[in-house]
């Protein structure tokens, strides 16, 4: 497990940026595809756009890149203002030419009996593109990496999960109260992100310094899922010297 830490948000976003850059043009020179993973929250905003910014200054073309992002909540309309489709909409796909067919969100408006058909697919998908060339990812203030809650498997796939009460409470600015916060979401699982080639976790603010104290250097323990990365060789945590402030 590597940890970068950098002054700030921005420096940290434009370094991610600029390795998913590199990534995207390395496989346009090869004719393949680009398999990405993708998060939503205030986290990865500066990446996304420096990646828009690099795409209308630099002709930095997403013609060949595929996305999945890492979840939904659960029940959530697409064109409602909180979900994670109007996010990504919103903060990168309307703004770069990647081809609409390419990109992946979990459907929040399925029937609960069609969900199950639905993650196994999902899986079946990335599979199907060779899988996850790199995977971004933040972290929730329970240690959650997608929206794997404390007590999730290390294999786990995409499945439907219940919100954590803390998790609920910080999303309830969004949605205008925590009453208002689903309380279900579907995730691709801890053993989904894992099968990832390359995995990228952003943290920023003081805010989240006691949860990569306990991701970093605590015990690896389905308490605090975000631990288990500590069991891959190919995790790099990207900080600012905020998120940092509490590692030893
Ligand atoms: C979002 C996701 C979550 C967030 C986490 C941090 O797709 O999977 O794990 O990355 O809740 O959220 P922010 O970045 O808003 O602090």
């Amino acid at each position: 497990l590597l940890v970068n830490v950098y002054p700030g948000q921005k420096e940290a976003s434009l370094y991610v940026a600029q390795k998913i850059a590199t990534l995207i043009k390395a496989k346009q020179q090869a004719s393949e595809k680009a398999v990405l993973g993708l998060a939503t929250g205030a986290t990865p905003v500066g990446v996304y756009r420096e990646l828009v910014r690099m795409h209308r200054e630099e002709g930095l073309s997403f013609y060949n890149v595929v996305t999945f992002n890492l979840d939904e909540y659960y029940p959530m309309q697409p064109h409602a203002e909180q979900s994670y489709v109007t996010f990504m909409y919103e903060n990168l796909f309307s703004h770069i030419d990647i081809d609409k067919a390419n990109i992946h969100i979990p459907d929040g408006t399925l029937a609960v009996e069609e969900v199950a058909a639905f993650c196994l697919n999902y899986e079946k998908k990335i599979e199907e593109f060779g899988g996850l060339d790199l995977q971004v990812l933040g972290i929730g203030r329970t240690g959650h990496i997608g929206f794997n809650e404390p007590g999730s498997a290390p294999n786990s796939g995409t499945r439907l999960v219940t919100l954590d009460n803390l998790t609920r409470s910080d999303a309830s600015r969004d949605f205008g109260g925590k009453e208002n916060v689903p309380t279900k979401a579907i995730t691709m699982g801890i053993g989904t992100i894992f099968k990832a080639r390359e995995i990228i976790l952003m943290a920023w603010s003081r805010k989240k310094a006691p949860i990569i104290k306990k991701a970093v250097e605590g015990e690896i323990s389905g308490e605090v899922p975000a631990t288990y990365l500590q069991l891959s060789d190919h995790v790099e945590f990207v900080l600012d010297e905020d998120a940092a402030s509490e590692l030893t």
